[in-house]
């Protein structure tokens, strides 16, 4: 049997470690405020909080980590943060490439890459096919990603299939839905993490969310660690998930209640 992970006082089961966690990643520009510094030097440190997660998920057996670097709505944020942001990205992808390469991890991004800068996707798609053998755990970032558009394009794509009689539209469902989203290829989030004391989805994979359970942490991206890591996951571990069943003791679901015989 695994050996349980001890990290401070919280206590990480080894064989109920979420497949696949997402997490949104807030607080990078109050991080910086609270110390008087540009909001950039709050994404600087926040890319080393990335850094942090990307090697604890790894070390602890996390199959698929989701992260939300940038929503399709924060281009509407002024220039110089955009800008910052995007070199700050590609700064990363360089530097991680080779840890990302040795320890097994596959490399993927979604959202709307094409109106990402050509400085950024000239690093993307290499890291893309280098790594799309690797199997220990997959890292996504979410670029330029927002989950009603990542659903409105599934639509487009499937009415464009159904106009050119590839398709019917009686065989439109929710699995197949499912099958054409690009964040689900790793399957659902079994567990979402917010940092930065929100609380709301910002937009965020929102076709796979229906049964995530849901984190929320005060800490500010730039100092969520791996302890706070292991209390979301500890937090996850102690939850029953029904999937709209019905939970507790199956057995004593094979007697009706008295009420319900009597009647
Ligand atoms: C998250 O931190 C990073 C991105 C959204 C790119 P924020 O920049 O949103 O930080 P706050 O919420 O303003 O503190
Ligand atoms: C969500 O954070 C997006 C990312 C973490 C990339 P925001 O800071 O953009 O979300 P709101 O504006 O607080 O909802
Ligand atoms: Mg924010």
């Amino acid at each position: 049997m695994p050996a349980p992970l001890m990290s401070m006082s919280t206590f990480v089961e080894a064989r109920n470690i979420p497949s696949h966690v997402a997490i949104i990643m807030d607080g990078n520009g109050r991080w910086a405020q609270q110390r008087g510094l540009p909001r950039v030097a709050g994404h600087r440190e926040g890319s080393r909080a990335v850094r942090r997660m990307v090697r604890a998920c790894r070390r602890l057996g996390v199959k698929a980590l989701t992260l939300y670097a940038f929503s399709e709505q924060n281009w509407e944020r002024p220039e110089i943060e955009v800008d910052a942001l995007m070199e700050l990205l590609r700064e990363f992808l360089l530097s991680e490439r080779d840890e990302i390469l040795t320890s097994g991890i596959r490399f993927n991004a979604v959202g709307n890459l094409g109106r990402l800068p050509g400085i950024v996707r000239a690093v993307i798609e290499p890291l893309k096919h280098a790594s799309r053998d690797n199997d220990a755990m997959t890292l996504t970032l979410a670029l330029s990603y927002g989950g009603r558009e990542e659903i409105a394009a599934v639509a487009c794509e499937l009415a464009k299939q159904v106009k050119d009689g590839t398709l019917d539209a009686d065989d439109i469902n929710a699995e197949l839905m499912h099958s054409r989203m690009p964040s689900l290829t790793v399957g659902d989030p079994d567990l979402v993490i917010r940092t930065g004391g929100e609380q709301r989805i910002s937009n965020f994979l929102l076709y796979g969310l229906a049964y995530a359970e849901l984190f929320f942490s005060n800490a500010l991206w730039p100092d969520f660690s791996e302890h706070d890591l292991h209390q979301a996951i500890a937090s996850y571990q102690a939850r029953e998930r029904r999937y709209g069943l019905v939970g507790g003791d199956p057995r004593l679901l094979t007697i009706p209640p008295q009420s319900v015989r009597a009647s």
